[in-house]
């Protein structure tokens, strides 16, 4: 029969095993160590206890202590291993991966209105121009009446443009920065404004409420309507390709005379006839012509001494054409799915 101090180590050390193997923590081991192994600890207590055995007991308890000793020794080390390897576990799944593909951070794209604009801006700032602004929201004298646009004139129509309560409007073109350019300077002028415009247009796959136009408004002595010929040949060879032509057809403005509408030549077909220029081979742009002299008058430029040209063109009929889009709402829409293709 075992004698009592084997049966109380044998006792502990199940204690033991069964505390090492739930335990979780290096402290958790670390205080069944102390306890066991410490200076009070349990084995100490048992050596001190063994000189007290009585004799015949001793090999038998010295024997359950030395195989005691072993048996925690091997014990502990196995639990410390475990625990370790928790530890790394937990680890690795807390640690990012960094051999995952990253998180696809989409960048913004210019929108193709943007870059028509600054297309065009270039084009003209190589050849002097430099660029002007104005307001959306403008006076009726700036849009109508100092463009000899005179009352009657339909565009001033309630059905054709917005007004405001207090008689202003959202401007119909961007020809009114010319005003505001030579109200403020003499000539010479040479400028290129960009910008928002409004009309009252029912909205369809070529009509919207807002568009942009690009203005071009050049006064200095002697200007021709050759030279306002060559700038746009000059624009259009730049902007789609060498072999662009340009052509004018008789046209009426109140605020140019003569006044034209100029086509660029296809794109697309190069001027034979194509479905996008509807086998005219011709893309119509916008409008151009002499600054009228009223105009110039209206600012207080001498007509006698001054001349100039002045060319709008819309924006979103270039970039239709240029990205091959078949509806104006689409470039409002913000859709990004669309706006990415650009
Ligand atoms: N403002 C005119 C339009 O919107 C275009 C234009 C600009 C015509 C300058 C002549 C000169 O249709």
């Amino acid at each position: 029969m075992a004698c009592d101090i084997a049966i109380k180590i044998k006792s502990k050390m199940d204690a033991a095993e069964a505390a090492l193997n739930s335990g979780s923590t290096p402290d958790e081991l670390e205080s069944i160590r102390i306890d066991i192994l410490g200076r009070n600890g349990f084995f100490s207590e048992i050596s001190s206890e063994l000189k007290n055995v009585p004799r015949e007991d001793k090999p038998e308890a010295g024997k359950a202590f030395n195989e005691a000793r072993n048996r925690f020794t091997e014990l502990f080390s196995a639990a410390g291993k475990r625990i370790e390897s928790l530890r790394k576990g937990t680890e690795k799944k807390l640690r990012p991966d960094l051999t995952l593909p990253g998180r696809k951070h989409r960048v913004g794209k210019k929108h193709p209105i943007s870059r028509v604009i600054d297309d065009c801006v270039n084009i003209f700032r190589r050849l002097g121009f430099i660029v002007a602004d104005g307001p959306e929201i403008e006076t009726v004298y700036n849009n109508f009446d100092a463009l000899n646009t005179p009352d009657e004139h339909p565009s001033r129509d309630p059905q054709d443009t917005f007004y405001f309560n207090d008689g202003r409007l959202l401007r119909t073109q961007t020809s009114p920065v010319q005003i505001r350019v030579m109200q403020k300077q003499d000539p010479p002028v040479r400028i290129v404004a960009p910008g928002r415009c409004f009309r009252r247009d029912t909205p369809d796959a070529t009509h919207s409420l807002n568009f942009h136009q690009i203005e071009g408004l050049y006064v200095d002595r002697d200007v021709s309507m050759a030279d306002l010929k060559s700038t746009l040949l000059f624009f259009a060879r730049e902007l789609i390709g060498s072999k662009a032509d340009v052509r004018f057809r008789p046209h009426f403005f109140p605020f140019t005379e003569p006044s034209v509408e100029y086509d660029f030549s296809c794109i697309m077909c190069g001027g034979k006839g194509c479905r996008i220029c509807k086998y005219s081979g011709w893309l119509e742009i916008s409008g151009a012509g002499m600054v009228n002299p009223a105009v110039l008058r209206n600012v207080g430029y001498d007509p006698e001494i001054w001349s100039g040209y002045a060319f709008g063109m819309g924006i979103e009929r270039i970039a239709m054409i240029r990205y091959a889009i078949n509806d104006i709402r689409l470039l409002y829409e913000n859709s990004s799915r669309f706006l990415h293709q650009f």
